[in-house]
């Protein structure tokens, strides 16, 4: 095996990091290594919210800088103050995807583009591209291998799978030091309450439904935050330039029995969980095989009901937190609103 790449004494760039798994990424790493550095380079979207960070605003560790990855000039300036790159902005909703795909299409393929390019650029030692397990598109069983073929079938997912593969094409062609990761579905503090696990929840705390899509049936393979930081961490450290990665914690539930799990955890009535009609091409089922990275010495340390319980925990304890994106946001508020009551 080659030698480790260092991690300890170096400045890295998180694009995305006031997101959900950028926030808890930089949270996670500037615990881990007391003399890493990070800037966080991030659009503030609605999705981008800086009071994850608020706790280490003023560390000398940590700087932040408001801007779009599409900034050609911007992003070659920061490119040579760092050593590494872990990219992680995109627009991520699967939904929002199937309303309007062009701020996909320009972000997720565009502004992967221009990073790419400043790699080209630069002196960067090494460059984490943060895919996702929806390039693969569904299976009903069986599970993809990193070596599967890409068939994604939201406009999304194949804003990821373009990008994913431009990585790849910068290795093979320009020989950047590329790696590329393929995580299942995330969980815990601090993701955007528009997304399954954290909708459900504050909405249940909140005496609301549950939009269930379809018949409830289908699958994801959830994956607890930290668990997710500290593959990244891995890959890192010790990925090989050109490969790509699986990280899923094997963990497979039913969206019922998601929605299911928080109610009972909340005490509330199973009765707030209605069924309402399916997501537009609602991809049945991801399953990943992780081979690849449990054999870097990686594997999942949370199980699902211990992760389940945390999260619940954490949106209880942060109120505020999730209350104010909810009110504050006009954007959410018509999204969600006007979707569910076509849904009705
Ligand atoms: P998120 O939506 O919570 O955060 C995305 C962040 O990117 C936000 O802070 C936003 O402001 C920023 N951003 C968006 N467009 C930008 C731009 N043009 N320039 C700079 N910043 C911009 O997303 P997340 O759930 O934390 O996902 C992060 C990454 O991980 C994404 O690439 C996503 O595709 C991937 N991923 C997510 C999951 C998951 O379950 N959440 C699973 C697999 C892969
Ligand atoms: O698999 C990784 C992907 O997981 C990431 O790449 C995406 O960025 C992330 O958004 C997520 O995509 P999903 O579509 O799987 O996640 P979402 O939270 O939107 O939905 C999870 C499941 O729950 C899915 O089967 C749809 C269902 N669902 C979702 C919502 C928002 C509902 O039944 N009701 C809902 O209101």
């Amino acid at each position: 095996m080659a030698e480790e790449r260092q991690i300890e004494g170096k400045t890295l760039l998180v694009t995305g990091g006031a997101g959900f798994i950028g926030s808890n990424f930089i949270h996670y790493m500037l615990k881990r290594y007391p003399g890493c550095r990070i800037i966080n380079l991030d659009k503030l979207t609605y999705a981008g919210n800086l009071d994850n960070l608020k706790d280490i605003e003023d560390s000398p560790r940590y700087e932040f800088i408001h801007g779009n990855i599409r900034d050609k000039s911007l992003v070659q300036e920061v490119f040579k103050r760092v050593q590494g790159v872990v990219h992680l902005a995109a627009e991520t909703h699967v939904d929002r995807s199937i309303q309007d795909a062009g701020e996909f299409v320009l972000t997720d393929v565009y502004g992967s583009f221009v990073l790419f390019e400043a790699l080209r650029n630069s002196k960067v030692e090494f460059f984490l591209h943060v895919s996702t397990d929806e390039v693969y598109g569904s299976r009903d069983e069986g599970f993809f291998k990193e070596d599967a073929p890409l068939c994604p079938s939201s406009p999304y997912a194949a804003s990821k799978a373009g990008a994913d593969r431009l990585a790849y094409s910068y290795f093979v062609t320009y020989g950047m030091p590329i790696i590329i990761i393929r995580p299942s579905n995330n969980f815990g503090p601090f993701q955007y309450p528009e997304k399954f696990i954290p909708l459900f929840v504050t909405n249940a705390l909140e005496g609301k439904n549950l939009p269930l899509y379809g018949k409830g049936t289908n699958v994801r393979d959830w994956l607890y935050v930290e668990d997710n930081c500290r593959a990244i961490d891995i890959v890192l450290r010790k990925g090989k330039k050109g490969e790509s990665y699986n990280i899923g914690a094997n963990n497979e539930v039913q969206n019922r029995t998601v929605a299911e799990r928080i109610v009972d955890l909340l005490e509330k009535p199973r009765s707030l969980i209605k069924f309402v009609t399916d997501r537009l091409g609602h991809d049945k089922r991801y399953a990943l095989d992780c081979g690849k990275i449990r054999s870097l010495g990686w594997k999942p340390e949370k199980n699902f009901d211990e992760a389940l319980a945390l999260t619940v925990r954490w949106y209880q304890g942060n109120m505020d937190w999730w209350r104010k994106i909810k009110e504050k946001s006009e954007s959410f508020k018509s999204f969600y609103e006007q979707y569910y009551r076509k849904r009705k």
